[in-house]
């Protein structure tokens, strides 16, 4: 079987790698020249664990191509997988050019049946406007072409992709024809072998259920940051409030863990989409409202307890932050919380210098010379007046606290993921701030 992927980012590049890892071949599609001539010499673009060996893998035994001619890549391909991106509007909706665009192209240069499947992250209705976008294609050049579309949303986690694409939970996808639904299920088969089950379903729910998978995650995290928030004032730990609810398993143990908000090129745009679609509706999605206003407050709760400790006066203090990435496992930046930390203590006039495991080099891209950048974890804390921790990437969790104290100006940490024990801090002599417990007592 042979398939191409339009759009070579996260989902794009992990999709085409795994699919040609079970022995389809495949041509991954992308506009950025730099990008694919990059793949070709073997150079990943994005770091995510396992990724690059797959990739290596693949290309050699000639079952993964890249190429920036989608036209090209058309020739005897069953199906066509839109993996581009859909950022926010200007009003905060999807906005679906690349979507349509690659659909249009699409329909400018097939020459036989085709099902074109939408992975791209997109709102309710939009499988009509690329079925439309195609089929005017197909009108301007006076053929009659058969073809499908599909729903396939994706729901692969930055950080572990590959093994969730290898192992989903669920593969869900939306189409209309028998044909459609044949090929999806042959394509996803050697996926599913274990067990993962294929969820069929009609288009719509499709599209829909993407979004509410992402605002439910978000809805977890607003949630405990709020309650978070509230322990500290009421004077209870967050954590034992954590564990006591986790443990029923209505409930669970994951996305209740309070932090600096939810950031990543997925969770906040995706939020705001859906509130716009249902907007657009005239419905009021009041708990997503809700969801987003928690989180936005949330990613300043850090910066604010460091005000707080210096009276207020930020000017001439040089604080490290470690993490920048969104999450651990990724260089992803894309709506950070370290980003609206570092604007908050660049705007209050302290310098800032960071570090992050694998995020250094898409830092500098997005910060230039607005920030100091460290060789290692120590190195920033070299007369800082104090310590940020924005990511809880696994080398932060069991630091060397002697060698912190000695280089920091003031032991201070002030830790937006709770990776560190209270009461160890305290007997260590470093002050310390976390999320949703009152230390100051
Ligand atoms: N990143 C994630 O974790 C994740 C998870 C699930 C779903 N999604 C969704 O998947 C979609 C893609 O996300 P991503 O993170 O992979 O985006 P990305 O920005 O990493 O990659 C998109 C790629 O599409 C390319 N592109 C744009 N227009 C093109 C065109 N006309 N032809 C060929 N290539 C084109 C861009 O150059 C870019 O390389 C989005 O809708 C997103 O919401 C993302």
């Amino acid at each position: 079987m042979k398939i191409t992927i339009v759009g070579t980012g996260y989902v794009g590049l992990v999709t085409g790698a795994c699919f040609s890892e079970v022995g389809i071949d495949v041509t991954c599609v992308d506009i950025d020249v730099n990008k694919i001539e990059n793949l070709k010499k073997g150079i990943i673009p994005i770091y995510e664990p396992g990724l690059d060996e797959v990739v290596h893998r693949n290309v050699k035994k000639g079952r993964l191509h890249f190429s920036t001619n989608l036209s090209e890549s058309l020739d005897d391909v069953e199906v066509v997988f839109g993996a581009v991106g859909t950022p926010p509007d200007e009003d905060g909706s999807a906005d679906l050019k690349y979507v349509l665009e690659v659909a249009r192209e699409v329909g400018r240069h097939m020459k036989d049946y085709l099902l074109i499947v939408t992975k791209s992250t997109v709102p309710v209705g939009t499988a009509e406007k690329v079925r439309e976008a195609l089929k005017g294609e197909l009108v301007k050049r006076g053929v009659d072409l058969p073809f499908d579309v599909a729903s396939n949303p994706e729901f692969l986690k930055e950080g572990a992709a590959v093994q969730d694409f290898l192992k989903p939970d669920r593969i869900v996808v939306g189409c209309d024809t028998d044909r459609a639904k044949k090929t999806m299920e042959r394509l996803y088969k050697p996926f599913t072998m274990n067990g993962h089950p294929v969820i069929f379903m009609d288009i719509t729910s499709s599209e829909m259920t993407k979004y509410a998978a992402n605002s439910m995650l978000a809805t977890k995290i607003s949630f405990m940051n709020d309650m978070a928030n509230l322990c500290e004032i009421v004077g209870a730990d967050v954590n034992m409030v954590r564990k006591g609810i986790g443990s029923d398993s209505r409930i669970g143990t994951k996305f209740i863990y309070p932090g600096t908000g939810y950031g990543g090129s997925c969770f906040p745009k995706d939020v705001q989409a859906l509130i716009k679609t249902a907007d657009s509706y005239s419905y009021s999605l009041k708990v997503l409202k809700a969801v987003e206003e928690v989180n936005n407050a949330q990613k300043s709760v850090l910066v604010n307890k460091l005000m707080k400790h210096f009276n207020y006066d930020l000017k001439g203090k040089t604080i490290a932050l470690w993490g920048l990435a969104f999450k651990p496992q990724t260089d992803d930046m894309r709506e950070a919380p370290s980003l609206v930390i570092i604007r908050k203590l660049l705007e209050a006039g302290a310098h800032v210098k960071t570090y992050d495991p694998v995020a250094m080099k898409e830092a500098e891209r997005i910060l230039g010379n607005k920030v100091e950048y460290g060789q290692d974890q120590y190195d920033v804390l070299i007369d800082a007046d104090a310590l940020l921790i924005a990511t809880e990437w696994p080398e932060f969790k069991f630091p060397n606290f002697n060698i912190m104290k000695k280089l920091l100006k003031n032991p201070l940490i002030l830790d937006g993921r709770n990776i560190y024990d209270l009461n160890e801090l305290k007997d260590r002599g470093i002050t310390y701030y976390c999320i949703g417990i009152d230390t100051t007592k």
